[in-house]
């Protein structure tokens, strides 16, 4: 059963009758709302138990066919009840309003279907009035959440973990703005470490200005490899002989003593690669509000940590590294190093660090990281640390994990940075669009338009299936136009958006004498309820933090959108029926325009 629905609410306070104004409502307006408050008065006084036990039992069901809302009896925890007896038995009971059009019981079920009337005059103006704020809350106004995303290694390849991470994190980030809280965007940059020795000793050696400065992010990469290559070759020599290693091992050094002469050099490694991620990062409509990094973590913060931890007695010694017992809190979770013999930091007493300064920083009520599922036991052993050490923040921290990508490939073979990957999807979707010169000479900006698309299709293939599963990445899947892929959910929205450039005579004052009794096509009907559906959707992905909830939910707003055209015709109809079927198909694009918008996704106008 669980599965089989939408949402839902779990607590709010104890009232015995429900009014319309309470504010434990989602939304007064959403049109769930009212008939909910309804059939919850009416079944509490009947049963004479609490009003909050039925309204709090009364879910959305995902599919349509089992009603627009759903009541499962068991959820009273009536004992000793013939729940099915007393379905049939409370229907009955149940006096008819502007709000229900039939009320079945089924089972232990109790199915109500509402009156597409009620749906249509509740819904549309709203939808058609509030246009891209459709769907926006505030529901978490006044709460902070923190979420960290992306985080790449300067001078290593952005591999496909890094890929996920940014397009969920996006889309978290985009999801918690529209409910309402306040969205701090964080990229927590691997930007510290040996590796930046052997970059600057790399960069002596083979480094070519002209291509720092045009591709930064290239060029660091191409060094890096070169200068790797170099090591390997020495490690095979007598000690004497391994003079690359040493060298990038005392420039790290200097890094870490804080030798001005080197940190200018790493410096300008890292802000001519930031100065390219944010380009980057805006191709898919993701603007920092910070580029952090494990180089920005306070050496104090860190000693703190330690100190802390060795005055509790919760560090050890062990081979001349100090480590953390945390089986204490959790068996399997081991000890952990947070101090390597030569006393320099590592990883976790980075992130330890990091954290410590984040929640003085932000006094966040929420923080989220990002990061695929190969990290998921260093962040239990990160989380678990925190507790170790009393944090009672520590609830607030999340790890949203994800499963692995396989085959991310380009033709250019090895991915460095996110534009390898998004350059490939525009060019694929260009040649595509090429074969049909007559529509490509209908847009305007073909190449900007074949940018937009090919990244959805990237994004939707990403996105459209839960985020603990693995998946094959594959260009000609995701960028097709059959089948449930982004540059379908594009068109989709084209579609709809030259109806409405056909009829703007309509448009301009599309509210006034609406008649939506001539709505009464069962496609038309179908297709409000689902999009009705649309505000408990994103609840829910909030609750789940899953971006295929929207997606799949985009997926059955569509396939109906396309039901409707078959039978629902604009042009040449009577106007007032035109007019109708305009508002409808018009508060789809604008319901379609926002999800795509959560998503992510740039809604493209033309293709
Ligand atoms: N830079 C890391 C990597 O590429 C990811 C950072 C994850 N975030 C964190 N706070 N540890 O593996």
């Amino acid at each position: 059963y669980e599965l089989c629905c939408l949402h839902n609410k779990k607590n709010y306070s104890q009232n015995s009758k429900i009014k319309d104004n309470t504010s434990y409502a989602r939304d007064e307006k959403d049109v769930f709302e009212k008939p909910k408050l309804f059939i919850t008065n009416h079944i509490a006084t009947q049963l004479g138990i609490d009003t909050s036990l039925v309204h709090d039992a009364i879910d959305i069901p995902k599919k349509t066919t089992l009603g627009d809302l759903i009541l499962p009896l068991p959820k009273l925890r009536l004992i000793g009840t013939n729940y099915t007896e007393l379905g049939k038995k409370l229907v009955n009971t149940i006096p008819s309003s502007k709000y229900i059009k039939t009320i079945v019981a089924h089972n232990a079920f109790i199915q109500i279907f509402l009156n597409p009337l009620y749906i249509y005059q509740t819904l549309l103006p709203k939808v058609l009035t509030e246009k891209e704020n459709f769907g926006r809350y505030n529901e978490g106004k006044g709460k902070k959440v923190i979420i960290e995303f992306s985080s790449p290694n300067i001078a290593k390849p952005f591999h496909a973990g890094h890929l996920r991470s940014t397009i969920i994190g996006g889309f978290l980030s985009n999801l918690y703005d529209t409910m309402g809280w306040s969205v701090t965007k964080l990229n927590y940059l691997g930007d510290w470490g040996k590796q930046f020795g052997l970059l600057a000793v790399g960069f002596e050696k083979y480094g070519v200005k002209e291509d720092f400065l045009k591709d930064p992010i290239n060029h660091l990469f191409e060094i890096y490899v070169k200068i790797s290559q170099d090591i390997a070759r020495e490690n095979d020599l007598p000690d004497i002989h391994r003079k690359t290693d040493r060298e990038a091992k005392q420039f790290f050094e200097r890094m870490e003593n804080g030798d001005e002469e080197a940190l200018d050099i790493w410096r300008n490694f890292r802000s001519l690669s930031i100065d390219k991620y944010i380009e980057t990062y805006s191709r898919l409509n993701i603007e920092y509000d910070s580029y952090c990094g494990e180089s920005k973590v306070p050496k104090k913060t860190i000693e703190y940590v330690i100190n802390r931890l060795k005055e509790d007695h919760l560090l050890k010694k062990k081979d001349g590294a100090m480590v953390v017992n945390l089986t204490t809190i959790e068996e399997d979770l081991g000890l952990a190093i947070l101090q390597k013999s030569d006393k320099t930091s590592i990883y976790l007493s980075r992130d330890i660090g990091e954290a410590l300064e984040r929640y003085n920083k932000y006094k966040f009520d929420k923080m989220i990281y990002v990061v695929a599922c190969q990290q998921d036991f260093y962040f239990r052993q990160l989380l678990a640390t925190l507790k170790l050490m009393n944090f009672d923040w520590v609830n607030k921290l999340e790890h949203i994990s994800f499963g692995m990508v396989k085959g991310m490939s380009t033709r250019k073979g090895k991915v460095v940075f996110l534009d390898t990957i998004l350059n490939e999807a525009q060019e694929k979707m260009y040649a595509q669009m090429i074969k049909d010169q007559d529509k490509l000479k209908q847009i305007k900006n073909p190449k900007e338009t074949a940018d937009k698309v090919g990244i959805s299709g990237v994004m939707i293939q990403d996105m459209q299936s839960k985020r603990a599963t693995n998946y094959e990445f594959s260009w000609n899947r995701m960028l097709s136009f059959e089948g449930d892929t982004g540059p379908y959910l594009q068109y989709s929205h084209c579609r709809l958006k030259s109806i409405e450039d056909k009829n703007q005579v309509y448009m301009r004052n599309i509210l006034t004498n609406l008649d939506f009794s001539l709505l009464d096509d069962k496609e038309a009907i179908e297709l409000v309820r689902i999009m009705a559906q649309y505000p408990t959707v994103l609840s829910k992905a909030l609750e789940n933090s899953e971006p295929s909830t929207v997606v799949l939910y985009l997926f059955r707003l569509t396939h109906q959108i396309s039901s409707c055209y078959k039978t629902l015709w604009v042009d040449n109809e009577e106007k007032r029926i035109a007019k109708a079927r305009l508002a409808l198909y018009s508060s789809a694009r604008h319901i379609l325009h926002n999800g795509l918008r959560i998503l992510g996704i740039t809604p493209i106008d033309r293709m």
